[in-house]
């Protein structure tokens, strides 16, 4: 989840990167960031030329070459909504659909169901035709059925009871992807530089880890059948593990470029665009839902419902992540070295254990869908080079969103500790590692 100032911070990079010296006539002037709003989806961060930031005109807003960006709540993603600026009624579903291609729970439809159970159908016929008259007496059955056992009704249905907007909302312009997936482009990018002079051992950075298999053994052991999903796959680390240990896989993942990836890589893996607050799957069809390193990306209060929705009677929900063993004297030098912007409150195991012990669990004081959970850690280990690992670390969210010049100092005092241990002074190494679970059973 993006809280404000990291919110900030990505814009600010955002604006301090070349990506607006294609659109903008002229030399770029200093930018700065003059107002936040607070949406569902996320931040509305309003900027303008930093000269006419400080003066404004009547309302406060900058003159000239202002403009606003939305700091996607759940993955820092950057969009621009020209329909958030004036804001036009229901710009916010309107991103969601362009961009997620998911739809927010129908408020009208939560009524119905609760008429229906409150007062009975007659009530909660009248009151739907009341609220939604587009909606005809066949049509409105089918709507009263169809949400009854909890589920939103069919989009041609739930469309009718929408008001029709005056006129067509603007499309939305993606700036930027997700932090997680610009960190890995921006690595990326790093490590095709560095093979360009011949450094083969750049390619292991070019890999997340995987995960230990002992550690997905023990997630799914109580799972009562094959059947998994792995939620938020990314590019299909954790899916191959999966199948690796003979699970029936299905992938969901809501970033394109993430899922094409693991379309390509893992042709036989039934994957589909989707996300963990919208779960392109029917009730009760899988054993277990995994998460590998992305479970702190959901919102449980809706994440929640809907993953136990997709599990089965006693199914199995875990959450797997990639720790560095800090048990290790070496990695416990390298932690304080790096910091908490490259490592971070997830990827030690003391930590990390305090910060998912109830990662399952909304965090709006919602009812929780899921049993007393269980922590545990298994060796793994990944082959790196120091090289490798600095550029791995300097590309993490938190010191993406660094000043280049904190970050270029942090990056040099990285490598000069890895140059100074003898364990990663010369050539390749083993970099000590844990997979934490956390595992429990759908109430
Ligand atoms: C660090 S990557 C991990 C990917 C993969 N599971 C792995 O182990 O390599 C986090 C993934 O979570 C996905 N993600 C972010 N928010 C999500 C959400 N609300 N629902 C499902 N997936 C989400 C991202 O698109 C990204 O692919």
């Amino acid at each position: 989840m993006i809280d404000k100032e990291r919110a900030i911070g990505l814009v600010e990079s955002f604006l301090a990167g070349d990506a607006l010296a294609r659109h903008w006539h002229g030399p770029v002037p200093e930018l700065a960031v003059y107002a936040v709003e607070e949406y569902e989806v996320g931040w509305l961060v309003f900027w303008g030329p930093a000269a006419s930031a400080r003066t404004g005109d009547a309302q406060g807003r900058p003159v000239g070459g202002n403009s606003h960006v939305l700091v996607d709540r759940q993955d820092g993603s950057l969009h621009y909504v020209p329909d958030a600026w004036w804001p036009t009624e229901g710009w916010e579903d309107h991103y969601l659909l362009q961009t997620k291609g998911v739809r927010r729970p129908d408020p009208l439809a939560a009524e119905v169901r609760e008429l229906l159970r409150s007062a009975g159908a007659v009530a909660a016929m009248l009151h739907l035709r009341r609220n939604a008259p587009r909606l005809g007496l066949p049509e409105a059955k089918a709507y009263l059925t169809s949400v009854r056992d909890g589920a939103e009704p069919p989009e041609e249905l739930a469309a009718l009871t929408r008001k029709e907007p005056a006129s067509p909302l603007w499309p939305v312009e993606t700036l930027a992807g997700p932090v997680e997936q610009r960190a890995r482009m921006d690595h990326d990018e790093q490590s095709r530089h560095a093979s360009s002079f011949g450094s083969a051992a750049v390619a292991y950075a070019e890999h997340r880890p995987d995960y230990a298999q002992a550690a997905v053994r023990w997630a799914l052991e109580a799972a009562p059948g094959p059947r998994v999903l792995d939620l938020g796959a990314g590019t299909g680390k954790l899916t191959a593990t999966l199948v690796a240990l003979g699970a029936e896989v299905v992938a969901v993942e809501p970033d394109p470029a993430m899922l094409a990836e693991l379309q390509r890589a893992l042709p036989a893996v039934r994957a589909l665009p989707g996300s963990a607050e919208r779960i392109p799957l029917p009730d009760a069809s899988v054993d277990a839902v995994v998460a590998g390193n992305a479970m702190h990306w959901f919102d449980l209060a809706v994440a929640g419902p809907e993953i136990a929705r997709v599990l089965a009677p006693g199914g199995v929900l875990a959450g797997l992540w990639n720790l560095l063993d800090d048990g290790v004297d070496w990695v416990a030098g390298l932690a304080r070295v790096s910091g908490t912007e490259a490592i971070g409150v997830r990827d030690t195991p003391v930590a990390w254990r305090a910060e998912t012990a109830d990662m399952h669990l909304p965090k709006n004081g919602d009812a929780a869908r899921f049993g007393s959970p269980e922590q545990s850690t298994f060796p793994h280990g990944q082959r790196r080079t120091a090289d490798s690992l600095v550029e791995t670390l300097a590309t993490r969210a938190g010191m993406l969103v660094m000043p280049e010049q904190e970050r270029a100092a942090r990056r040099s005092e990285i490598r000069a500790f890895l140059a100074d241990r003898p364990e990663t002074a010369d050539g390749g190494f083993t970099l000590p590692m844990l997979t934490g679970v956390l595992r429990t059973r759908r109430l």
